[in-house]
């Protein structure tokens, strides 16, 4: 063993049933603490962890953040291999590890404070040190995302860090954000999180129903629905059936408000009719709705706006105002979630309805009028653009600012990153990152997540469907994890043309 003896952690290590754990090179060169090279003698692959002995701390867990197969075939040789002569290759496997530490007598997460030697023998690291270094414990406690890619280790992440302290799901189409956010809203109702789920396509009541799971027994999962904690709300119940209707109270809307729905001109004399019409009814009636303030200014032979009514029959049709609209502690009911289902609304009306919703959590929550809750967004570009503005743009800065003090949590799930608004996304804590191709995405992206090593983001425009990139929520640092399979159906399958 080029002269260095065996210390005696690796002599246990190697007497013990970690035996099956193959020696699988030699440190050489310079060697650091918190990364180090070795020459690899057996078959090892990027992403994968090793172990390696310390002189002072015993057993570091590392993982390969880079590989590489370095040779003396030069061009010259390449061309007279390329002739069909014969050449001698000498080459050999140069692997680069990222140090991630080992756990002190306190239990804390450290690198060593000094260098690995050189000449030192690299193992593939036994499950048990994985386990205790990445602080993945055999508990059922939190939220189970998936299995740590290679590993039979299941990967639970802090559900009240994920609910407290906002959560994104990043990745490009088709990549499995819906499908992973399936997974943890599983987990949540789990536990009784209570959420309301933005849904712009109406792909999450899906999660009411028994899936098929693949790979069940390997992951550990049943075939289960949610219905019983789910309610559907949607603002278009004739498309979207079995959904209660999602109506505002058109009594507590702002003038302004109304006219900008109704897409006229802030004029006085608008206000001025609008707020005369809605005070009478207000007095003669208590609740009334569109309808009602239309026949009013229709029956006023003075103060007749044609262009108003006009504008207020648009308003109508949308159908989303009623004399009493749906209240927001039936929408936020603990332990539950309610499914926000937008599809076949217009993107006007999307943000409107979202900013309305989200503003109102907003200050129930600050008053400690509903329960604590996570509102998660799909499609989050579209409600919280970093270009533009839209309805509800305002009300997303401040949930993402100020939500966790109050006990609101944010879910962003986008498939373009970089085009949702950079306060928003730097203020989630926890990320989910599926694969991005985009380089735009991927600088956002990069920006947003600490602790990703260079492999780790280079990795991101190659994983392939259902593995993510999971950081915070009670990780010591960014795992790559095959995300486990939904229990439930699956709600966002692409449609076949052919
Ligand atoms: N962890 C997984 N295990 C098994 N299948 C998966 C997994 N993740 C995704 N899939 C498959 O990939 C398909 C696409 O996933 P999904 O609908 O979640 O993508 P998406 O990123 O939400 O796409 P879009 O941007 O179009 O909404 C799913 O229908 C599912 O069949
Ligand atoms: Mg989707």
């Amino acid at each position: 063993m080029d002269g260095i003896s065996l210390t005696e952690a690796e002599e246990d290590f190697q007497t013990e049933e970690t035996q099956s754990y193959g020696r699988v090179g030699v440190t050489f060169g310079d060697v650091g603490t918190t990364s180090l090279d070795f020459n690899a003698s057996a078959s090892v692959n990027k992403g994968e962890y090793v172990q390696i002995s310390h002189p002072d701390v015993g057993w570091v867990l590392g993982q390969i953040d880079k590989i590489e197969r370095q040779s003396d075939l030069s061009v010259e040789k390449a061309r007279e291999l390329n002739e069909g002569n014969d050449v001698e290759i000498d080459d050999t496997v140069v692997a680069e590890v990222n140090i991630i530490g080992f756990r002190d007598d306190k239990g804390l997460l450290r690198v060593p404070g000094n260098p690995f030697r050189a000449g030192e023998p690299v193992y593939l690291a036994e499950e048990d040190l994985i386990r205790e270094v990445l602080g993945l414990k055999k508990t059922k406690e939190g939220a189970y995302i998936g299995k740590l890619r290679g590993h039979d280790i299941k990967v639970n992440m802090n559900i009240n860090t994920i609910a407290q302290k906002h959560l994104s799901v990043l990745a490009k189409t088709g990549s499995g954000k819906s499908y992973t956010a399936g997974v943890i809203i599983e987990e949540m109702l789990k536990n009784d999180v209570t959420m309301v789920i933005l849904d712009p396509h109406g792909e999450y009541n899906s999660l009411a129903k028994p899936g098929d799971p693949p790979n069940s027994e390997e992951f550990d999962i049943d075939s289960k629905g949610y219905g019983e904690k789910l309610t559907e709300f949607s603002p278009n119940p004739e498309i979207n059936k079995g959904a209660q209707p999602l109506r505002f109270t058109f009594r507590n809307m702002d003038n302004k408000e109304i006219l900008d729905m109704c897409g006229l001109n802030k004029r006085r004399s608008y206000i001025n009719s609008l707020e005369n019409a809605k005070s009478k009814l207000a007095v003669k009636k208590g609740e009334f709705g569109v309808k009602d303030v239309i026949n009013l200014l229709k029956s006023n032979e003075e103060d007749n706006s044609t262009t108003l009514v006009k504008g207020l029959e648009k308003l109508k049709d949308k159908k989303i105002f009623a004399g009493k609209g749906t209240r927001i502690d039936d929408i936020v009911s603990e332990g539950r979630a309610s499914i926000i289902n937008l599809k076949g609304t217009p993107p006007d009306m999307q943000t409107f309805i979202v900013d309305k919703l989200a503003k109102s959590i907003f200050e129930l929550r600050k008053r400690d009028k509903i329960p604590p809750l996570i509102m998660l967004a799909e499609e989050s570009h579209n409600f919280c653009p970093q270009r533009g503005k839209v309805t509800c743009s305002n009300i997303f800065k401040t949930i993402a600012s100020e939500g966790r003090k109050f006990g609101l949590g944010l879910g962003i799930i986008t498939q373009r990153p970089a085009k949702v608004d950079k306060n928003v996304l730097s203020q989630c804590n926890t990320q989910i990152i599926l694969k991005v191709t985009n380089p735009n995405d991927l600088k956002a992206i990069e920006k947003s997540v600490e602790g990703m090593t260079k492999g780790m983001k280079e990795e991101i425009n190659r994983l392939p469907v259902g593995e993510a990139i999971l950081s915070g929520a009670g990780l010591s640092e960014p795992l790559l994890v095959q995300v486990r399979p939904r229990e439930t159906q699956d709600g966002g399958e692409s449609i076949k043309v052919i």
